[in-house]
């Protein structure tokens, strides 16, 4: 794991917007992990102001939630195409996106898993952090080798998540489709961005701390190719 501590967060954003697009001028047909949330908002209004062509990419996001429709203003989907697919030159059907809506999740999950593998596996995945350590959805006591899957979200998360809920934690769904984390580590490469002071304790957990399933990002460690940029506010708490 190597840790990289820009000043800011537009210096971290910067420097990860960078890499992703050194990878995709050496290899213009990559298959990218995507993320979503409000730290990734960021990475990808850059990667649009730098007007990196998508056009050979394929991508496969990390997760959905369970129960909304593709179309629904607070899926996902809708987040990827408001913030990124609809202004690049990405072909639709080469975007993917959990399928939250499935009737048979189970199915939808290994479907996912199948895709994944069909494209060659992930060159490179992105990742930010929720304050109690998911990478994806995948909450605390994930296992290290779990897959795709239907996951309950904990009330953190929730509470995290509640403002594109109109605020309200009740409102965001209970469930999510989510790649597991070792679909994650089987990432060729791994970028995991967090800013803010917010996430302070759970980068030092997750890249200082022991290996557990309590904290998801902590299995990151195990990766051979995993960098994790954050801002000096992120990274106040590590020794
Ligand atoms: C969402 C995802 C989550 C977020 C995490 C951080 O697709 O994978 O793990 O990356 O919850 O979210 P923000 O950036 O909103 O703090």
């Amino acid at each position: 794991m190597e840790v990289i501590i820009r000043p800011d967060a537009t210096a971290a954003v910067e420097l990860v917007a960078q890499l992703i697009q050194n990878r995709i001028a050496s290899c213009p047909a990559s298959v990218l992990g995507l993320a979503t949330g409000r730290t990734m908002e960021q990475v990808y209004a850059s990667l649009l102001r730098r007007e990196v062509s998508f056009e050979h990419c394929t991508s496969f996001n990390l997760d959905e939630y369970i129960g909304l429709a593709p179309d629904d203003p607070q899926s996902y989907r809708h987040y990827m195409q408001q913030h990124f697919f609809s202004h690049s030159d990405f072909w639709s059907d080469n975007t993917h996106v959990p399928e939250g809506d499935a009737e048979d999740l189970q199915q939808a999950a290994k479907d996912y898993e199948e895709l994944i593998r069909n494209a060659g596996g992930i060159d490179l995945q992105l990742l930010g952090i929720g304050e109690a350590g998911h990478i994806g959805f995948n909450e605390p006591l994930s296992a290290i080798m779990s897959r795709t899957r239907d996951k309950c979200l904990t009330p953190t998360t929730r509470r995290q998540n509640a403002a594109m809920f109109g605020g309200d934690p009740e409102q965001v769904p209970k469930r999510a489709l989510t790649m597991g984390v070792g679909t994650i580590l089987e990432a060729r490469e791994i970028i995991l961005l967090a800013t803010g002071e917010a996430k302070a304790a759970i980068i030092a957990q997750a890249v200082e701390g022991p290996i557990t399933s309590m904290v998801s990002a902590s299995a990151l460690q195990l990766h051979p190719h995993c960098k994790v940029v954050v801002d000096h506010a992120s990274a106040s708490q590590l020794q």
